[in-house]
């Protein structure tokens, strides 16, 4: 069974995982993190540095997990976007040096099929049809998967204006929580009241588009909330968890909708922000009450990790599909249209 090493670079962790057969023999991580909590956000130059520490470290980490050496790799997968233009750039020149020094194939993969495919690795092959609902820290987007190797992806709908864990940031920010803000949030949370300040549903009203998705209008309204307190103390909880509420809320509603209309009987709940507790809790009510199989990774495998990208590389190896050349350049903002950057061929 060819074995594929995969390579992820696109933001702040550098991922490494080895994958054969749908099964994930190995994996390291390391994340620059804590160099750029200070900054209250990712400096790309920051990130692109601590990849080139630590790329071949974590190559010979997961190759050690794995109990194999690199004369085993069989495939190459790297993220080819998209992310920070100079990280991205890190792990596909590593990438493409391990293809070209083992004489193996080289896959440039799109960043967010990674996150899809990666919950192949615990819950087994996705189904012919799924609604795949990403919510990342770039991303927000709503998607009809056929193939993940082979068939085009279909957006029913993505996010105006921020994403989902871009909003989560940003009001973490506004109150005075560390980045990253999605699992600050999501602590404080628990003990605040979610029912304590109604923030607003964007783009749930009758005449909105139904699978597309804002946050910047919820973020001011959180930013005009904490305003109006004035001198007196934010109650920090329960906005926390009025906010939490109201994203998890939307993006549930809008998921289950598509699922609904599409007749699709499996939600894909992926993403960073897949990782947020009322969001998970939420997705299964609702999936349950409406007789719709929810698959949903382990929060670990939610957030950026070299597994997910591994496991595209899996699926892509597995159906035959040709390599890309060595020339491949990197995409920072990439579509998503398939498992491959540059789309199924
Ligand atoms: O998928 P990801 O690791 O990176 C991107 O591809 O963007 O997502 C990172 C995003 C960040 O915005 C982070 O705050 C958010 O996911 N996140 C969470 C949680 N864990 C990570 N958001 C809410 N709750 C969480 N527990
Ligand atoms: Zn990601």
């Amino acid at each position: 069974m060819p074995t594929v090493l995969g390579i992820e670079t696109s933001c702040d962790e550098t991922g490494v995982g080895i994958v054969a057969d749908g099964v994930l023999l190995g994996e390291a991580l390391a994340t620059s993190m804590d160099e750029h909590a200070r900054f209250g956000g990712v400096v790309p130059e920051i990130a692109a540095r601590a990849h080139l520490h630590a790329i071949t470290p974590m190559v010979q980490h997961a190759l050690d997990r794995a109990g194999i050496g690199l004369a085993d790799i069989d495939a190459v997968a790297a993220t080819a976007g998209p992310g920070l233009a100079t990280a991205v750039q890190v792990g596909l020149a590593a990438g493409k040096a391990y293809a070209l020094t083992l004489g193996k194939p080289l896959y440039g993969v799109h960043h967010l099929a990674g996150h899809a495919a990666v919950d192949i690795l615990e819950h087994g092959p996705l189904p012919a049809r799924c609604v795949a609902l990403i919510i990342s820290g770039g991303h927000t987007s709503l998607l009809l998967l056929g193939d993940l190797a082979r068939d085009p992806i279909i957006h029913l709908g993505d996010t105006a204006d921020d994403a989902a864990g871009e909003a989560f940031d940003k009001v973490a920010r506004l109150l005075g929580l560390p980045y990253p803000g999605g699992p600050a949030i999501d602590r404080i949370a628990r003990d605040g009241d979610p029912a304590a300040i109604t923030f607003p549903r964007p783009m749930t009203g009758p005449n909105d588009p139904p699978y597309r998705f804002s946050f910047s209008g919820l973020k001011t309204a959180v930013a005009r909330w904490i305003e109006k307190c004035g001198d007196r103390p934010v109650p920090v909880a329960d906005v926390a968890a009025s906010f939490q509420e109201a994203v998890a809320d939307t993006v549930t509603r809008k998921a289950l909708a598509a699922c609904h209309d599409h007749r699709v009987d499996t939600l894909l709940l992926v993403g960073g922000v897949a990782a947020n507790s009322r969001v998970r809790q939420l997705a299964e009510q609702r999936c349950a009450a409406a007789g719709v199989r929810l698959r949903v990774p382990s929060p670990r495998l939610c957030t950026d990790n070299g597994a997910m990208i591994a496991a595209v590389g899996d699926l892509l190896v597995r159906a035959n599909v040709t390599p890309d050349r060595l020339d491949l350049g990197p995409d920072p903002s990439a579509v998503l249209r398939g498992a491959l950057l540059h789309g199924p061929r």
